[in-house]
């Protein structure tokens, strides 16, 4: 039996297939576990199933000790955990690919709509009891057919998102890094694009990249000057992709048209700024936020710890 220790609250699914085999310390209050109690819970740890907001870096690999073979994170982002760190100490690292793709996608497309149609200021005029009626030239948003979504990060979840927005009559273009399969690109009808051409051509900017010191503030004042004045950008992604000042200052001077978050660079805290902005759409990191999604992520993070506790190569490792 090893010790496994799981950073925060997870389904149950995942929880007890590893009960199931091992010794397991589980964080049980809904409340995020503090840094301090963190740091002594993980002491003696073989492997540890975290969440994205712990921070697992050199300081928390000391305090686990050098018996730690694993840290197995449920979610697909992993950029709380210091890859280069594990990897020196050979503690192998995974994630949870696939199983969220659709739930995110779904919020993308929620986001593109809740901004471009003004949903949550209509509804925030609705729970304030401020007086409104039907009107010609009331409230007014921008159509999404015919109009171009740049998709940057074209993986799984960017291709999921385009999906949706080709269905409501949206051109799709993209940038990523390596070629797009043909049979994508040809479903999709999907144009690349460079980086620069997609910022300055695109209705809607949708990001979907990971985060890392190369896409650090990849959105900032440079990049908003360029898009259109009548555009949106969408962030599923990670907060600090976008630097969110920058995009305060671009929304409120309206070099661009709005913008719908779902994460935030200094998460969970928010730019004052924005919540002053009518023209921005905020939510609370909700991407993979549904019932069945969080319970496939925490049984494919279990799945993943226990092949490595077993000695067998586990299917979702990532490297640096
Ligand atoms: C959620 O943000 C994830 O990376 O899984």
């Amino acid at each position: 039996m090893a010790r496994v220790v799981v950073t925060g609250k997870i389904p149950s699914g995942g929880l007890e297939r590893l009960k199931a085999e091992h010794e397991v310390t589980a964080w049980e209050k809904d409340d995020a576990i503090s840094r301090a109690e963190l740091l002594t819970m993980v002491a003696g740890a073989d492997a540890i199933v975290s969440l994205l907001t712990e921070k697992i870096d050199d300081k928390l690999l000391d305090s686990a000790g050098p018996q730690l073979k694993s840290v197995s994170n449920v979610a697909v982002g992993y950029n709380n955990i210091d890859v280069p760190a594990c990897e020196k100490r050979g503690v192998l690292v995974t994630n949870t690919p696939g199983v969220l793709t659709e739930a995110t996608a779904d919020i993308a497309m929620s986001l593109i709509l809740m901004a471009t149609r003004r949903l949550g200021e209509g509804e925030r005029v609705i729970r304030a009891q401020e007086p409104w009626q039907w009107g010609m030239f009331y409230m007014l948003g921008m159509g999404l057919q015919g109009r171009q979504l740049g998709i940057v990060g074209m993986g799984q979840i960017g291709i999921a998102t385009a999906r949706r927005a080709k269905a409501f009559g949206m051109n799709i273009a993209y940038t990523r890094r390596s070629p797009l399969e043909d049979n994508v690109v040809k479903e999709l009808d999907a144009k690349y694009m460079s980086m620069d051409e997609l910022i300055e051509s695109s209705d809607v900017l949708s990001l979907h990249c990971p985060y890392s010191p190369a896409t650090h503030h990849l959105m900032s004042e440079n990049q908003f000057a360029r898009m259109k004045k009548t555009a949106f950008l969408i962030n599923t992604a990670r907060g600090p992709i976008v630097h969110e000042q920058a995009l305060v200052d671009a929304l409120k001077s309206g070099q661009i048209a709005g913008a719908g978050l779902d994460v935030f660079e200094n998460e969970p805290a928010v730019n004052p700024g924005l919540l002053e902005l009518d023209n921005a759409v905020l939510i609370p990191h909700l991407g993979s936020a549904t019932v069945e999604t969080r319970a496939a992520m925490a049984d494919i993070a279990a799945t993943n710890a226990l092949a490595i506790l077993a000695g067998a190569q586990a299917p979702n490792l990532v490297t640096s």
